[in-house]
Parts: structure tokens; C-alpha cells; sequence
């Protein structure tokens, strides 16, 4: 197969010792395993000794160094500021923080949009502070037929009432990548916030925060090789108007009043270790955020070339019944066997050593509005840069024989 020699997928696999297990990991999209070098830094950070933030010494020192170096990684990643990342445990614990945040200044007539193609954590939250203030939700509906998130409609769903606009970057089931720059113009037009949902997008792709318009683009490292910690990004200024719960004796800078709490500080070295780790999976020149495009790019490029294989490959077959079929997509499949639960399809590939998620995956409204999330929902496989061609074979195979 003439898959795209710029990107030395062998390599970049030799650098994950999970990978060692001989498992097709098709489940990046529910979480990445992670390379050596995080693994590294995380034990580095213990082994060193870490302290508190904000002590008078060295072992806080270096918790104040292994955050900062963690804001400026982040920002790297994703086109931001440094004193614009807000770290936490999670996207959904962020969110709900945002969401908790933002709505003290919403009441009734004010609007919300929310969108039936999002993750359940990018429009939960929304809607459940929106009831409490009294504030309305509208909500953006998928094409279902081909899983696009049409941009017309936000000029219909965005007026001069809208306070906030949540719209993924990627849908992590159906892989669509709306056109969110689009649909910001709207939201910014009607001096309306943006909340991007980048936790799926983040991690097939360049990302430029604010060439897509977010005013918060919210992201998790365990989707891009890192350990299990989550980012919202914005401009320290929008930061500095938001004024979150808090404890009276925490710090209230920006962007540390939106931290709860003591920190993950051996994974945040970890997290950086990650950001570092996808800016050199092909060489390249220049500052890390130059890096990160070019590796990004190409990591992008491979995988959407893998992906028209498995993509091939799942609709010559009968029995399959593939969901979306967006234009601009990751390399996220959905998909359903005849005659066989999700969970099946998930155990019998399991037996054959592939990893694939089985069920809704908490796009909630999505798999509602498809009417498939009552029978088990669909089987998701994904790739991300260390799958390789023989990941996709093993699952085509395993497809294959699950027919009746
Ligand atoms: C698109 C998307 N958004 C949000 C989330 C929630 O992220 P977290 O687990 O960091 O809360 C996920 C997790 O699967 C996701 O895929």
C-alpha cells in the first residue's frame, strides 16, 4: 500500500511500550496510550521530588516549573497563551466549572446554543446552568444522513440574545469536523462566546484556536498521548471578566482562579513530555509550535490515507452499516454489523486482539437522534498515529468473518 513515507509511523510506534502487546489499538479515540518519554517524565517528576506550588523550596520550585512549562506546552499545542490554559483533571470537570462560571451572568432571554452532534460534556453542562438561570437553549441539528453539523442553520440559531455558542471541533463517534470558524463568525457577530469542544479534534490534526474562533477551546491529553489531564484554553483578558467560585484563600490570577485545588503536578511533566513527543514524530525546524504543525500535518495526512483503507474496506462489506459520511472528517469510523450487538462485534474483534469502543461513546444526543442508542448504539474504531496499516487489516479481517 503507498502510504505516505513522510510519516515514519514505525518509529513513532517503537516509542509506545503498550504497543508491545501485539493489540491492534483502534480505541485512541476513547483514550491514546502513552510513549516512553511520558512515562519517563511522570517518574522523573516523582523520582526528583516535587512539593507544593509556591514553596520557599527546590522541590516546589520545580512544581512551579513543571506547571509553567505545562501552560506553555498547551498553548503551543493548541495556538494560545500560556496564562490562558486552565488545567484541571478532566474536559467534563472544566466545562462544568466554565459552564458554572459563565452562567452566574445569564438570566431569562438569554440564549445558549448547544448541538445534537457534540459530546454529552460540551452540552450538559450548558443546558443545566442555562435552566438554572432561566436562559434557553437552541439547539443545532445534525444532517443524519451524512453527519455534517450544516453551518446555515447557526445564522437562524444565533441572535442578539445568544451568550454562548458550544460546538465541537470533531465529533468523536462520527469523526465530522463542522466548519467551526463559520459558525464562530456568527456567534462573534452577535457578540456571543464560542466554547469549542477540542477534545477528539485535538489529536488528528493542527489546531489553531484562533483561527478557528474559540474563545475557549477545551482539550485532554489522554486522547493525544498524555496522561489523564484536561485544558481550557482562552485569552488570559476574556479570563480576567470571569469570576468562577473559589475558595477565599486561593489564588485569584488568571488562570489559576479557575484551578481547584492541588494539582496533578507529576502528570502535568507528563503532559508537556506529550505535547514534546507529538512536535518530533517528523522532523522538522523551527519553535515548538512550528514543529507541532508540520508533525501534526503530517500525522494527519497518514492518517486519513489509512483511513480511506478502513473506510474501503467497511463498505464493500455487506453486513456493515456505516454512519456519517462528512466531508471533512478524523479517522473515526461508526458503525453497525447485521446480526450482531455492538458488544458482540467489540468481543469477537477483542478475541482477534483489536481494541474497539462498543456503544454511545456520550455523544448521547447523537446516538438518540440516529435511534440507535437503545439497541447498544455502534461499534467506533479510530486511528491515530501509531496505527499502521496491519492494525486496519486485522480489523477488516475481524469485520469480515462476523458475517452471517
Ligand atoms: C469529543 C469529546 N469531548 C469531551 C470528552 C470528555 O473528555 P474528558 O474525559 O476529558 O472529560 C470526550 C471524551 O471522550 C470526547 O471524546
Amino acid at each position: 500500500m503507498p502510504f505516505d513515507t513522510k510519516f515514519p509511523v514505525q518509529s513513532v510506534r517503537a516509542t509506545y511500550p503498550a504497543l508491545d502487546d501485539g493489540h491492534a489499538y483502534l480505541d485512541g479515540a476513547a483514550g491514546t496510550q502513552t510513549p516512553q518519554s511520558v512515562i519517563d517524565a511522570i517518574v522523573t517528576a516523582y523520582r526528583t521530588g516535587i512539593g507544593n506550588v509556591g514553596g520557599a523550596f527546590a522541590a516546589s520550585h520545580r512544581s512551579d516549573e513543571i506547571v509553567a512549562a505545562c501552560r506553555a506546552a498547551v498553548a503551543d499545542l493548541v495556538g494560545g497563551r500560556p496564562d490562558g490554559v486552565i488545567l484541571g483533571p478532566n474536559m467534563t470537570t472544566l466545562t462544568y466549572r466554565l459552564a458554572g462560571a459563565l452562567a452566574k451572568g445569564w438570566g431569562p432571554g438569554d440564549e445558549v446554543v448547544v448541538s445534537r452532534l457534540d459530546h454529552d460534556a460540551n452540552v450538559r453542562p450548558w443546558i443545566q446552568v442555562a435552566t438554572r438561570a432561566g436562559a434557553t437553549v437552541r439547539w443545532a441539528e445534525v444532517d443524519l444522513a451524512t453527519g455534517e453539523l450544516p453551518v446555515e442553520q447557526y445564522a437562524d440559531l444565533i441572535g442578539e440574545r445568544t451568550r454562548l455558542v458550544a460546538v465541537s471541533a470533531a465529533s468523536n463517534v462520527l469523526g465530522t469536523r463542522p466548519d467551526v470558524a463559520a459558525i464562530a463568525a456568527l456567534a462573534h457577530e452577535a457578540e456571543a462566546l464560542t466554547y469549542v469542544d477540542g477534545v477528539h479534534a485535538t489529536a488528528h490534526g493542527p489546531v489553531d484556536m484562533v483561527e478557528l474562533g474559540a474563545d475557549f477551546y477545551a482539550t485532554s491529553a489522554y486522547k493525544w498521548a498524555g496522561p489523564h489531564i484536561g485544558a481550557v484554553v482562552a485569552d488570559p483578558a476574556l479570563l480576567e471578566t470571569i469570576r468562577p467560585d473559589k475558595l477565599a484563600s486561593s489564588l485569584d490570577t488568571v488562570p489559576e482562579r479557575f484551578e481547584t485545588g492541588t494539582s496533578a503536578f507529576a502528570d502535568l511533566a507528563g503532559v508537556t513530555a506529550a505535547v514534546n513527543h507529538l512536535a518530533k514524530m517528523v522532523p522538522g525546524t523551527g519553535t515548538r509550535r512550528e514543529r507541532l504543525v508540520t508533525s501534526m500535518s503530517a500525522a494527519e495526512s497518514y492518517e486519513l490515507e489509512l483511513f480511506a483503507v478502513l473506510l474501503e474496506g467497511l463498505e464493500s462489506m455487506p453486513h456493515v452499516t456505516l454512519y456519517g459520511k462528512p466531508a471533512r472528517r478524523t479517522a473515526t469510523a461508526y458503525f453497525t454489523v447485521a446480526g450482531r450487538t455492538p458488544r458482540q462485534v467489540a468481543e469477537a474483534l477483542a478475541a482477534r486482539g483489536v481494541n474497539v469502543w462498543n456503544g454511545h461513546n456520550y455523544a448521547w444526543e447523537l446516538t438518540g437522534a440516529l435511534g440507535i442508542r437503545d439497541s447498544g448504539s455502534a461499534v467506533r474504531a479510530g486511528l491515530v498515529h501509531y496505527n499502521d496499516p496491519s492494525d486496519v487489516d486485522r480489523l477488516l479481517q475481524g469485520v469480515a468473518r462476523l458475517q452471517e
